[in-house]
């Protein structure tokens, strides 16, 4: 609390980011869903191809080669296509473009009760009301719970996060159906993992309310660049337009935009490290079942994983930490009982098990 800081700066709680070690420290880092795979080698060679001296100059403010690299990707048009500063800028101006503020009483921006923590942040720091809504059994998202119910929009997490479950398409096409006055948001940070799930940018053309969110930081392993995207109406891509431009026009610097155009436009190397991602993933879940975890069936590139008793999720996280190998673990009501382990390389994975198998036996004999 600071007399210097206004009140909504007292008041809000900030999002808090998983730890990131040191530079140079040695961890086995599966704690914030990172890509464990160097990013596509073509973003190695559009950097040595770089002119410094163009840094001089502004960047293209709609990240103009992103933007056709990414509709290209994504099989859609240049003018569906927002680019911004990672997606979580992307999801914070969805936040200002289209939901109302919370003085309107009925109209809440209704989101899982279990999803993306920085939903709710941004709801209090835009001041748009936001109402949770429960899971169902298993961390299932059940769409009947986002149709009849009044709201200024909807916002999913598909795979959800931490849960790791994928929502099937038709259920989101009931949402969309059934709320044509609300602007419905799909993050789909994680769809690149989920493997029988076809995106929702599917749907785009056939629903105006729709934006789809994605990232540049999980499969294409860019998180240190800051780059996402939205995919929507043309509509809906000029409201961003018009709030970016009253906040930062020019957010993907120069350097941002040669290298993630580039790895979007390697589509082998995109299929080919998701795809080892998913198989290693499978194998661990399939380990971690053998050793007594239980889990929802997951779509993304981690696991959400219950240690088997007498072992507590909060001491295994603090075990491996002080082993160097880092998870995630939240200490709240609903998820306190389960650990977000990230699919790191196989070689980092077969480690993480071997600590995990040591750690059971140690809490059987203690
Ligand atoms: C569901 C979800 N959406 C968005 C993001 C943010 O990604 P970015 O690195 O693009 O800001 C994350 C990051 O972990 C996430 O889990």
């Amino acid at each position: 609390m600071s007399n210097y800081w206004n009140k909504k700066i007292n008041s809000i709680e900030p999002y808090v980011a998983g730890e990131q070690p040191a530079e140079g420290v040695r961890v086995i880092k599966l704690n914030t869903n990172e890509n464990p795979y160097p990013p596509s080698p073509a973003c190695q060679k559009a950097l040595e191809g770089f002119d410094i001296a163009s840094l001089r100059l502004y960047p293209n403010t709609d990240a103009m080669a992103i933007k056709e690299a990414a509709a290209r990707a994504e099989g859609v048009a240049p003018e569906n296509i927002f680019v911004g500063n990672g997606s979580d800028e992307v999801l914070a101006l969805v936040w200002q473009t289209y939901w109302e503020k919370e003085y309107d009483q009925d109209k809440a921006v209704l989101v899982p009760e279990i999803s993306y923590s920085f939903y709710p942040v941004y709801s209090d720091f835009y001041s748009v009301r936001c109402r949770k809504v429960p899971l169902r059994d298993g961390f299932a998202i059940d769409a009947a719970d986002y149709i009849g119910v009044p709201n200024c929009g909807i916002a999913i997490a598909n795979p959800n996060a931490p849960t790791s479950r994928v929502m099937p398409l038709e259920d989101i096409e009931k949402i969309l159906k059934a709320n044509p006055d609300s602007v419905v948001m799909i993050d789909e940070a994680y769809q690149a993992f989920a493997e029988d799930y076809v995106s929702a940018v599917s749907l785009i053309g056939k629903y105006k309310n729709l934006i789809v969110v994605k990232t540049m930081s999980k499969a294409y392993s860019l998180a240190g660049l800051r780059v996402g995207y939205a995919i929507g109406d043309k509509e809906l891509i000029e409201g961003l337009l018009r709030a970016r431009d009253s906040f930062n026009s020019y957010p993907v610097d120069r350097l941002a935009q040669v290298i993630a155009a580039a790895a979007l436009d390697d589509r082998s190397y995109y299929e080919e490290t998701r795809k080892k991602i998913i198989a290693t993933r499978k194998r661990i879940a399939e380990e971690l079942k053998t050793l007594g975890f239980t889990m929802p069936e997951s779509g993304a590139n981690f696991l959400f994983a219950k240690p088997p008793v007498p072992l507590k999720a909060e001491t295994l996280y603090k075990n491996l930490k002080a082993k160097g190998i880092l998870v995630r673990y939240f200490n709240k009501p609903l998820i306190g009982d389960y650990l977000r382990i990230t699919i790191g390389t196989d070689d980092e994975m077969d480690e993480f098990i071997r600590n995990v198998r040591e750690e059971i036996d140690n809490a059987k004999n203690s």
